[in-house]
């Protein structure tokens, strides 16, 4: 008899699958999990020992700002693309307020030929909505690697925006997949500004960007949802009193929380971190905090994303409200998380439904989010019990820094696999970059499998 042959065998890990911990072996064949069981009689070009191990699905980072093209001085697909498989994320979607904005065919053409030879994981583009393009979202969100269209309610980084509610009404009535939603009400952002610029301290960042600020918006997204039949997601649902919204409408809209939202929390980090823990929307009070793990709890939120938004800390220097809002996260998305399971905050099993099983899910990723034969054998080898402390010197990101600079955590990512190949061991990377666009159930163009 001969023996069965794969391209990969991950051995003798703990499995993470949707039927429950599985202590087997995982064969890869052309890109995909080809077998799951005990393979000890199987041959394998490589082999990666995972005695010891939990075995997740590759972890998905569903929004992520790599800023090509434009700013490459803060970040770029090679860049973005390391720090994620360093940290064990495996796929990623990245967002349009990129220089020009992805908001044409072109640029998003562009975007996705900057992958090929560059990219360490795979990689979605959002198209971003403006008054300019309504009319062409529609063919523009069937282009595949199109992850769907964002929308900017209220300005953050970068000049996309769609502040009326005409103008989200053509967006909502052209096309048809999920449209991605930043909620914050610009002419609330707009009237309120002066607070900022007064108090010139980012610890007024969570009142000038207030939760009704938030609230507002996501109300009339909701409202004109509702008319068009179109489903959103809400991306970085900040605040208690959105979840109360959100939690009426399961038919209509998903969401997602960041981590560093589970793990922040105002006024500590204003005064800890400064203006490096300035983002949109703003980290809040522990109220909210703890409202927001409530969701991660319960079942309610659909997924975790970091909002990777790399900004110098020259320019985070700049006196506040001038300050640019961002912090790098794909890197320590992992990390940051698993120390949480370590903590008993939220079990392993609902963190891969988070950053794997839900981003698949709600964004349509052809062959993601899984741990079963016939997916893509994407997989994030972690350590449940390793100590390690965070470094900003070991982060990939241009930008050099994390907000988690010296925290020290228990839960490493140990290895990283994407399709088959392995990308990332022991902190080290491996192997040439082969990410590629990402499928999407959508708009499938299929591709034959690495
Ligand atoms: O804090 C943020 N930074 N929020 C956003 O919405 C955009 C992002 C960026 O691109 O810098």
């Amino acid at each position: 008899m001969t023996a069965l042959r794969f391209d990969l065998i991950v051995r003798g890990g703990t499995l993470v699958t949707p039927g429950g911990r599985v202590q087997a072996d995982v064969g890869a064949r052309a890109g995909r999990i080809a077998a799951i069981g005990d393979l000890g009689g199987a041959v394998a070009a490589h082999t990666l020992d995972a005695v010891g191990l939990h075995v997740l699905p590759g972890v998905i980072d569903a929004q992520v700002h790599f800023r090509e093209p434009g700013h490459t001085y803060k970040e770029d697909l090679a860049t973005g693309t390391t720090g994620a498989v360093l940290g064990g994320v495996t796929s990623v979607l990245e967002m349009p307020n990129t220089d020009p904005p992805t908001t044409t065919a072109a640029a998003l053409a562009d975007k996705l030929a900057r992958l090929k030879g560059r990219a360490r994981c795979d990689v979605g583009f959002f198209v971003g909505a403006s008054a300019g393009n309504v009319g062409e979202l529609a063919e523009l969100e069937a282009t595949p690697g199109c992850a769907g269209v964002k929308v900017f309610m209220g300005s953050s980084t970068g000049s996309l925006l769609v502040a009326d509610d005409e103008t989200l009404a053509e967006v909502f009535a052209g096309g048809r997949r999920r449209v991605a939603i930043h909620a914050e009400d610009e002419d609330r952002l707009r009237e309120r500004r002066p607070l900022a610029e007064a108090a010139a301290h980012v610890r007024a960042h969570p009142e000038w960007r207030d939760a009704e600020t938030a609230l507002r918006a996501t109300w009339r997204a909701l409202a004109l949802a509702r008319r068009f039949g179109r489903r959103i997601h809400l991306l970085h649902v900040t605040t208690a009193e959105e979840l109360d919204v959100l939690d009426e409408c399961k038919d209509l809209a998903t969401f997602e929380i960041p981590p560093q939202h589970l793990t922040l929390v105002a006024p500590d980090c204003y005064e800890r971190l400064g203006t490096r823990a300035q983002m949109n929307p703003p980290i809040r009070d522990g109220r909210h905090r703890d409202a927001l793990w409530g969701a991660v709890r319960s079942g309610l939120c659909d997924m975790l994303a970091t909002d990777h938004a790399p900004h110098t800390l020259e320019e985070k220097a700049r006196p506040y409200p001038q300050s640019p809002s961002g912090m790098p996260g794909v890197q320590t998305l992992v990390p940051i998380m698993l120390d949480h399971v370590a903590a008993g905050r939220l079990t392993l099993e609902r963190l891969v439904d988070l950053v794997a099983a839900g981003p698949a899910r709600v964004w349509g990723l052809a062959g993601k989010g899984r741990l079963a034969v016939g997916f893509d054998c994407d997989l994030t080898l972690v350590d449940l019990s390793a100590r390690r402390t965070i470094r900003s010197a070991d982060m990939a990101t241009r930008v050099g820094w994390t907000p988690f600079d010296g925290v020290e955590v228990t839960g490493w990512p140990m290895a990283t696999v994407v399709r088959g190949h392995v990308v990332m061991r022991d902190g080290q990377l491996v192997g040439e970059p082969h990410g590629r666009p990402l499928g999407f159930v959508e708009t499938i163009a299929p591709t034959s499998p690495a």
